[in-house]
């Protein structure tokens, strides 16, 4: 099946980067949509594809990625939560408060927004949080608010004893928390969905930039400076900090955050950009000495593990590659690639410091860099699905499409083991 037209059609009307998720991957979509449509040519399923929305809805209902759960990585809601208690309620006065998530999937990180909000004892009309999603099916789901299970990871777990309420294998979500939430269906490109939208204070943007390509990054960094208030705060994912890269952002500089402030009147001053990066080139050459396999992890522990601490704290290398994060993070990458390579000079070479040092390349556009690591840091842990998904977005901006599919492929199988050993 030619898939080429049908993936662009993709792009355009959502961002979505075919690399990222796999051609195989749309390719399913594809037939299963042309066998609920009954049309076996898939010639004339882009023709449907094109003139009519409604099937273009489908369609993206099939190729979304919908992972989250509630207080996904943590860290960014404690920052939130911190940076509120120190310089809105303060001030507060008589605005409302202005928080937007999107995409938010089937509802979690907008609840977790208002858990956070009902924590700080904001009563729910000093508030509005709004969620958003391109997908139907998830906006459906997130307004019941039932969840399962798979909606509940990590250790942090109390919220869930003071806003749910279990029956059998479900649990409800309170009415007071449920309540505080506004959920629309809508898409981030959309012109229609940013215009006359009265400005937020705080934005959660997490986990979709890394499915668009560059420009279309650049694109949605644009709209959403356009939804952020003058003194707003948007928080993105860790693999995604690289985007805001000259972009005017300033990081919040609080540990694994992944939040930033729009850099008033300074743009591009935040983030280091790339010929800063390259004064650190001379200790690049460090020799990687290939040591120990490191222990595989859970994809979702591993997604905070670019920040959040591996392993035993009695490990010298745990406190440095913290601390690279936590540079990283900052926007301090000359400072947090030099640490990582220090780390792997005298540790010999561990998969999260390279991936870690392959995002920090990427960013600073030196691609080929970036792929070396990458993939030495899925061949010490060969179930580093963050490293594999890195590196098929690499291959594929590099217009290496065949090695990108290949490695989604790969990408694919370590993400459906994950979710074996999960269940
Ligand atoms: C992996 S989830 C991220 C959810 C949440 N932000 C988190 O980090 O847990 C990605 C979501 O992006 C949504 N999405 C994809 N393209 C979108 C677009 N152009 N506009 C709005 N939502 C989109 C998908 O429907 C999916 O629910």
């Amino acid at each position: 099946m030619q898939l080429t037209r049908i993936e662009q059609l993709l792009q355009d009307t959502m961002g979505l980067n075919a690399a990222s998720i796999g051609s195989s991957a749309i390719q399913r979509a594809v037939r299963e949509r042309m066998r609920r449509t009954h049309i076996d040519d898939s010639e004339r399923y882009q023709q449907r594809l094109e003139s009519s929305p409604e099937e273009m809805r489908e369609l993206i209902e099939l190729v979304v990625i919908p992972e989250t759960w509630f207080f996904r990585n943590w860290h960014p809601f404690q920052a939130l939560k911190r940076h509120l208690e120190q310089h809105w309620l303060p001030r507060a006065g008589e605005r409302r408060l202005r928080l937007l998530s999107l995409p938010c999937s089937t509802g979690e990180e907008p609840y977790t927004l208002a858990m956070v909000l009902a924590d700080l004892g904001l009563a729910p009309d000093q508030t509005e949080v709004h969620g958003v999603d391109i997908s139907r099916y998830n906006i459906d789901t997130a307004r019941l608010g039932i969840y399962r299970q798979n909606s509940f990871r990590g250790d942090h777990l109390d919220y869930r004893d003071t806003w749910f309420r279990q029956t059998d294998d479900r649990y409800h979500l309170h009415p007071d928390i449920r309540d505080r939430v506004r959920f629309e269906q809508g898409n981030l490109l959309d012109p229609e969905f940013s215009r006359d939208r009265a400005p937020y204070d705080v934005i959660f943007c997490r986990n979709l930039l890394i499915y668009f390509d560059r420009p279309t990054q650049a694109q949605a960094i644009d709209i959403l400076e356009g939804l952020l208030g003058r003194d707003g705060l948007l928080f993105v994912g860790h693999a995604e900090t690289g985007v805001l890269a000259g972009r005017g952002f300033r990081s919040l500089n609080l540990p694994q955050s992944f939040g930033f402030h729009r850099e008033l009147g300074t743009a591009g001053a935040a983030v280091p950009d790339a010929p800063r990066l390259r004064q650190s080139r001379r200790s690049r050459r460090t020799p990687i000495r290939p040591r120990r396999q490191p222990r595989p992890h859970w994809i979702d522990q591993r997604e905070q593990a670019v920040a959040a601490p591996p392993q035993s704290a009695a490990d010298p290398g745990v406190e440095q590659l913290e601390q690279a994060t936590r540079l990283a993070d900052d926007g301090h990458l000359v400072e947090a690639a030099e640490l990582c390579e220090q780390l792997l000079e005298a540790q010999g070479a561990q998969a999260q410091a390279l991936y870690l040092l392959g995002l920090i390349r990427d960013a600073a556009g030196e691609p080929e860099e970036a792929e070396r690591l990458l993939r030495q840091a899925i061949y010490l842990d060969p179930a580093h699905c963050p490293a594999m998904l890195h590196l098929a977005l690499v291959l594929q901006r590099r217009g290496e499409a065949r090695a990108a599919q290949r490695m989604q492929e790969r990408l694919e199988r370590c993400q459906q083991r994950e979710a074996a050993n999960t269940r």
